[in-house]
């Protein structure tokens, strides 16, 4: 690898890693200096809260278990009238993107500490970036604040994510790693951390999807979870997480399957523009044939994941629309962002045809 200049800015975040580290909580909340937590999940998740909040005795205040996808600006507002209520001085988050994203929302407006507990792949709680929706409209942002200031992994708590599930995130995590392999602002410490979160999570994701159970694999599929968000709260995304903003903000498409189906062409479409990235995508799923987009399509179709945006509901006649909306206001990528070839990309997407790079 050639070594080209470049500026690394590490966001700071303290991780405690290993299964049954959830026992280490109470002391985490100690070493954070908070007395009065509140703890914040989805609704499906209220029992893993309650566990959360009996772990923390007296350090807890109360659950919120009203976390839902997008984070509504209604559902924000209500957090944050709990937390005020109950004195809260942190919020706990146990779950998944969804989750995190309510408490970057109450961070965002009290400045008071979090500590994510992910029990998915998504990678938010790696991330200074929030996502607040108002009037079907999300708005996304940067803020230091909202960075979770403590991450416990511990995989116990995703063996009961299921298999399809696990399947879908994981990659969306792999897209992750993909698109900073090819960042414009990368650099090697992420590039490392790219290809490693990459190896890590197909490696784990193959086994889950025997055993969705298997402690090794969920560790290493966690393992690279966090290695892959290290990546996304350190460098910029391109066309692949525009096009995903898209067919999510715009026709409503569930975002973890619809990250997984959409990877593989545009990693194909950058692949000539970003060489190194795509023998990096390639080394780390063990493929010597060079084509990083069709070994990510190989992956998805051997882990049973869904391969066309048809499946997710999109319609056809849609793509044109989609098509437009992506080349507004792009995102700056390695090759241009050309009108047919986009188009060709959601055609192929849609169709769920295996990629020729
Ligand atoms: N800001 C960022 O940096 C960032 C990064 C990635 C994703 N996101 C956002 O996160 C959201 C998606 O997050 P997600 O994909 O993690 O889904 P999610 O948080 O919506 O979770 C999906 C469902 O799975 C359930 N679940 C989670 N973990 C489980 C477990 N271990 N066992 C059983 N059920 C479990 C949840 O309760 C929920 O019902 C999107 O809104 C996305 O935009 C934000």
């Amino acid at each position: 690898m050639s070594t080209n200049a470049f500026i690394y800015t590490s966001q700071p975040s303290r991780v405690v890693f290993g299964v049954g580290s959830l026992s280490q909580l109470t002391q985490e909340i100690k070493q954070l200096g908070a007395k009065r937590a509140l703890v914040l999940s989805t609704p499906e998740q209220r029992e893993q809260a309650n566990a959360i909040a009996e772990l923390l005795g007296e350090r807890a205040v109360g659950v919120f278990d009203q976390a839902v996808m997008h984070v509504p600006i209604e559902t924000a507002r209500a957090a944050i009238a709990v937390a005020r209520e109950l004195g809260a001085d942190c919020a706990v988050a146990i779950g998944g993107g969804s989750t995190t994203g309510l408490g970057k929302a109450i961070a965002l407006d009290s400045g008071m500490p979090i500590l994510a507990i992910p029990t998915t792949y998504a990678g938010s709680e790696m991330t200074p970036v929030y996502g607040i929706t108002e009037n079907g409209l999300k708005k996304t942002g940067k803020d230091p604040r909202v960075l979770p200031k403590t991450v416990i992994y511990d995989a116990e708590l995703t063996y009961s994510l299921p298999v399809s599930l696990s399947v879908t995130s994981g990659i969306n995590a792999i897209a992750h790693a993909a698109e900073g392999l090819y960042a414009r602002d990368g650099n090697p410490v992420m590039a490392l951390m790219a290809e490693e979160g990459i190896r890590a999570m197909a490696e784990g994701l193959e086994r889950v999807v025997k055993n969705a159970a298997d402690p090794g694999a969920r560790a290493d599929c966690l393992y690279g979870a966090w290695l892959c968000g290290t990546v996304l709260g350190h460098v910029g995304m391109a066309l692949h997480h525009k096009l995903c903003h898209t067919l999510g903000g715009s026709f409503n498409l569930p975002h973890a399957p619809a990250h997984t189906v959409v990877l593989p062409h545009a990693i194909a479409y950058n692949a000539e523009a970003a060489p190194e990235a795509a023998q990096r995508i390639c080394r780390a799923l063990g493929v010597s044939h060079g084509l990083a987009g069709a070994a990510l399509y190989d992956l998805a179709e051997r882990l049973g994941a869904p391969l066309t945006l048809r499946e997710l509901g999109l319609n056809e006649s849609d793509l044109d629309k989609a098509t437009d909306i992506a080349l507004a206001n792009p995102y700056w990528n390695p090759r241009p962002i050309e009108r047919d070839g986009i188009r060709q990309l959601l055609q192929d997407a849609f169709d769920g045809r295996r990629p020729r790079a």
